[in-house]
């Protein structure tokens, strides 16, 4: 381009030149990060929801050595396992890491009476009966159906419930395969 007097419109030199493009890319990737962000970034294979207080089956089975039935003690008597209320995880943490923000997190939690709501990893559709307390009764580990729990961070689901993997297992050790047992 020229102006009326001849001369060339002084271009700037560089990479400011540039500058709209650069601040343009600059506030879509903000945005796809914030979008990221708030529809919350699908979690990589291997690793389960993130949870509201980052509980590490890892830290407190492999490297404590605590009990599943410590915290799941319904899972010997009733259909549910049950996840602890905090007053189980504050029979340790009035104490250990008191501090630790996390710690500070659910001691505010159980001050003001809040539950803390973990995402639910594992299921069955709704047609179908579940029941911990015979198949613990019976010996079998938590591990055939949830994988090895004390090396995650993150529970994940570690198998799919599938119908045949149920049968399976009940024909293997002559257990009954009336369809009533599991659809009521
Ligand atoms: C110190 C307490 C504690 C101990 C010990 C513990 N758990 Fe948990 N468990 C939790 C809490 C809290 C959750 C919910 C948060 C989460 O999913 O991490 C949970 C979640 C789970 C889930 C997923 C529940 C769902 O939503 O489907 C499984 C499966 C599970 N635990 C199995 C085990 C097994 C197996 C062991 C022993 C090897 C064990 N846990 C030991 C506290 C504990
Ligand atoms: C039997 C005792 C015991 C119980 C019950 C227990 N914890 Fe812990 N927890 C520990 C110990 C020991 C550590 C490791 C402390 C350290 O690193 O010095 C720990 C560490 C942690 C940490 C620190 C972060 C990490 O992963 O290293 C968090 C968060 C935590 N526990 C949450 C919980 C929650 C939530 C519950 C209840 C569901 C719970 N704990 C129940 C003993 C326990
Ligand atoms: C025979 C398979 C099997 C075994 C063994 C088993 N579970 Fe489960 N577990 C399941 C299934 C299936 C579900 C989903 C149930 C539902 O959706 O109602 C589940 C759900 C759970 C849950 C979340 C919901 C609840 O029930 O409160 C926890 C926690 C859990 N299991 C812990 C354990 C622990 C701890 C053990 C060992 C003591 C164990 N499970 C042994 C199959 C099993
Ligand atoms: C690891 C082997 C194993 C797996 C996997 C398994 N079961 Fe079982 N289940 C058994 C055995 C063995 C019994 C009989 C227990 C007894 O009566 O002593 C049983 C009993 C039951 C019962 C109670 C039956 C009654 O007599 O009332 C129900 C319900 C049940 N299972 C549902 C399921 C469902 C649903 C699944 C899949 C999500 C499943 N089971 C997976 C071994 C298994
Ligand atoms: C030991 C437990 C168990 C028994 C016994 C059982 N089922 Fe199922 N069934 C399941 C589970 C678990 C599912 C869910 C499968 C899934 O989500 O993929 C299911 C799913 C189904 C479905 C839904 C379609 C599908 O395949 O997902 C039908 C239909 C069904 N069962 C019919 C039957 C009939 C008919 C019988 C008797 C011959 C029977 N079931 C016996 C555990 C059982």
């Amino acid at each position: 381009m020229t102006n009326a007097a001849g001369k060339e419109t002084p271009r700037r030199k560089g990479p400011l030149r540039r500058w709209p493009e650069i601040a343009t890319v600059a506030v879509l990737l903000l945005f796809l990060g914030a979008g990221l962000l708030y529809f919350d970034i699908p979690y990589p294979a291997g690793l389960g929801p993130r949870q509201p207080i980052p509980f590490s089956h890892r830290v407190h089975v492999h490297s404590k050595q605590v009990s599943c039935f410590m915290c799941h003690t319904e899972a010997v008597r009733s259909s549910r396992a049950g996840i602890p209320p905090l007053e189980t995880c504050l029979l340790c943490h009035s104490r250990i890491i008191r501090s630790h923000p996390y710690i500070a997190k659910l001691r505010q939690h159980f001050a003001r009476n809040r539950p803390v709501i973990w995402e639910r990893v594992n299921w069955v559709p709704e047609f179908v009966y579940f029941e911990h307390s015979v198949h613990i009764q019976r010996g079998f580990d938590c591990g055939v159906c949830h994988g090895d729990v004390s090396a995650m961070d993150r529970v994940v689901q570690a198998r799919k419930f599938e119908m045949g993997f149920c049968i399976q297992c009940h024909r293997d050790n002559k257990a009954t395969t009336d369809c009533f047992t599991c659809h009521r």
